[in-house]
């Protein structure tokens, strides 16, 4: 069948598909020396101008405080050398007007060259530096419309920073001139988790506490720390992974279906859905969150340290690597429906996927297997990698009794569509510079989010020794006590 665009199969490079951009645009990227702009947003604008879609004028001005040119700039990125000529440098200090001033002069001439107003100011610098960046972009008149300024997580380290954050912001710029990103909602198979449940009609009606047993989240990666230490260290991954991620997703599964797919409707059904969680008991938080931190283990066939071996992180670091845990949503659909979620750093592999369990069947009438016994039919979304939507179910095994065995009906993106999914930065990226907000977090998300992770955060800061965190050898699946976690319920994690 033809797609809308009136092709038959999707193109190798399904960037092809995407509508090529006709306003010149500017990004001035902050923190352009670090890692996110090497790793994430250079080849992400690079992969949109070899497809075509970035318009024939447009710049990338790059500003941090290391002092290099336009030429070693360049030739930090492999890119291909016509984008290239796009892009260039300029030092700033970030928190000190003066240098706001050439900067201010630099983008006025590019924008006349571009002959264009569009301007996006991507704020790729540690988090303590967003505040004085947006003051000086106002004071230095850059934050007119509709120049829009982009912000990466963590959005504040709680829910006062969090404030003070969206205060500046508003202060300085209207609420359609801010994207707040969270780069999962720019993945193509979390946005098809929205496809699969308002697109079809048979699972809505099974989509509830009447069927459904329980949900689980597994974000594993089998990396450490890294070279990222001193942000680690400062964050942790509750903040890293729950405060936005792991909560997207799961309001993505959980949340009523918006009227439409537009900006608004869509961002406050799943902001409807974070309000329903209920709050954690702080006084028995030991029943609802596991904090775990990796020791020395193998990984992949290879020893690897201890999170405090890593370099840059404290010999006595309380900073948790690794976090389960249990809850509920009140409202109708969920009531009484156990979601269990875990992540951590230095699991045995990188793995993200949501399984939705459905409950076991009432009665068995095959003689020698109890209904017990039979695995529950199971819808597992496989976020990455090898991305896909899987169904499990029973099926009689082809010999003379009648035996139940659980297989697996999978689809995978990449067998079916045979394309390699986008990175979300390139989809994310898109749609700031046309404007889009519907994949961004809101300024409700963000309090939402920390109103329900603040108490956690500092019940674990006031009592440090009740809850220093388990250590689990790196390459296992993190603590035991992860696995009590579920197992008092009578579940299991699943294996991955
Ligand atoms: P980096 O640590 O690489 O920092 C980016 C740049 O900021 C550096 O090159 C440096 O440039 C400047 N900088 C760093 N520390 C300081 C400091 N103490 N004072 C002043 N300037 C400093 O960060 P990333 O690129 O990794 O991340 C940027 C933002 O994106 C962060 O908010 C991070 O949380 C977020 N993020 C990053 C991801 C990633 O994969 N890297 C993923 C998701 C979010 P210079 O010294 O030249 O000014
Ligand atoms: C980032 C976190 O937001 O997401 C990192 O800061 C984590 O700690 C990364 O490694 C995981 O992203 P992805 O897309 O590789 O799953």
């Amino acid at each position: 069948m033809k797609c809308k665009l009136g092709l038959e199969r999707c193109p190798d490079d399904i960037l092809r598909c995407f509508p090529r951009i006709e306003q010149s645009f500017g990004v001035v990227i902050f923190g352009a020396s670090g890692d996110l702009t090497k790793r994430k947003l250079i080849p992400a604008l690079n992969r949109l101008f070899e497809a075509g879609i970035l318009p024939e004028r447009f710049f990338v001005l790059g500003a941090a405080r290391t002092n290099m040119d336009d030429e070693e700039f360049r030739s930090r990125f492999e890119a291909h050398p016509d984008f290239l000529r796009h892009c260039s440098y300029i030092s700033v200090d970030y928190q000190n007007l003066e240098s706001f001033k050439p900067l201010k002069n630099t983008v006025d001439d590019l924008m006349k060259k571009i002959g264009s107003s569009n301007l996006i100011f991507y704020l790729a610098v540690p988090p303590d530096l967003y505040i004085p960046i947006l003051e000086n972009l106002s004071k230095a008149g850059l934050n007119r419309k509709p120049a829009r300024v982009v912000i990466e997580k963590p959005f504040g380290k709680d829910l006062e920073s969090a404030r003070r954050l969206e205060d500046t912001l508003q202060k300085h710029f209207q609420e359609d001139q801010i994207f707040r990103i969270d780069h999962y909602l720019g993945k193509e198979t979390v946005q098809n988790i929205l496809v699969f449940r308002f697109a079809n009609f048979i699972f809505e009606e099974i989509w509830n506490n009447k069927f459904v047993d329980h949900v689980q989240i597994t974000m594993a990666e089998d990396i450490g720390v890294e070279h990222r230490a001193g942000y680690f260290e400062n964050v942790g991954l509750l903040r890293d992974i729950f405060q936005n991620h792991m909560l997207q997703i799961l309001a993505l599964i959980a949340m009523e279906p918006p009227s439409s797919f537009n900006g608004e409707n869509f961002r406050n059904e799943r902001v409807k859905l974070l309000r329903s969680i209920r709050p954690f008991p702080v006084e028995e938080l030991e029943s609802w969150i596991v904090r775990g931190q990796y020791g020395r283990g193998v990984v992949n066939g290879k020893e690897v340290p201890a999170y405090r071996e890593e370099p840059g992180v404290a010999k006595d670091s309380n900073v948790e690597t690794f976090v389960a845990m249990k809850l509920f949503i009140d409202n109708w659909r969920w009531s009484g429906v156990p979601f269990y979620l875990r992540s951590g750093k230095r699991l045995p592999k990188k793995i993200t996927e949501v399984a939705v369990v459905f409950k076991k069947i009432p009665h068995s009438i095959f003689a020698g297997v109890p209904s017990d016994e039979l695995e529950p039919n199971t819808i597992v979304f496989t976020l990455q990698p090898n991305e896909g939507i899987s169904l499990e179910f029973q099926v009689k095994r082809p010999c003379p009794g009648m035996f139940p065995q659980l297989l697996s009906m999978d689809f995978r993106y990449e067998d079916y569509f045979g394309v390699k999914l986008p990175d979300a930065y390139e989809r994310l990226l898109l749609d700031v510079i046309l404007g889009d907000p519907t994949l961004f977090m809101r300024r409700d998300d963000l309090e939402v989010s920390w109103e329900l992770l603040d108490p956690v955060l500092k019940a674990w800061e006031n009592d440090p020794v009740r809850f220093s965190p388990y250590v689990y050898p790196a390459g296992t699946w993190g603590p035991r006590e992860a696995d009590l976690l579920i197992e008092r319920d009578g579940r299991k994690w699943r294996k991955l």
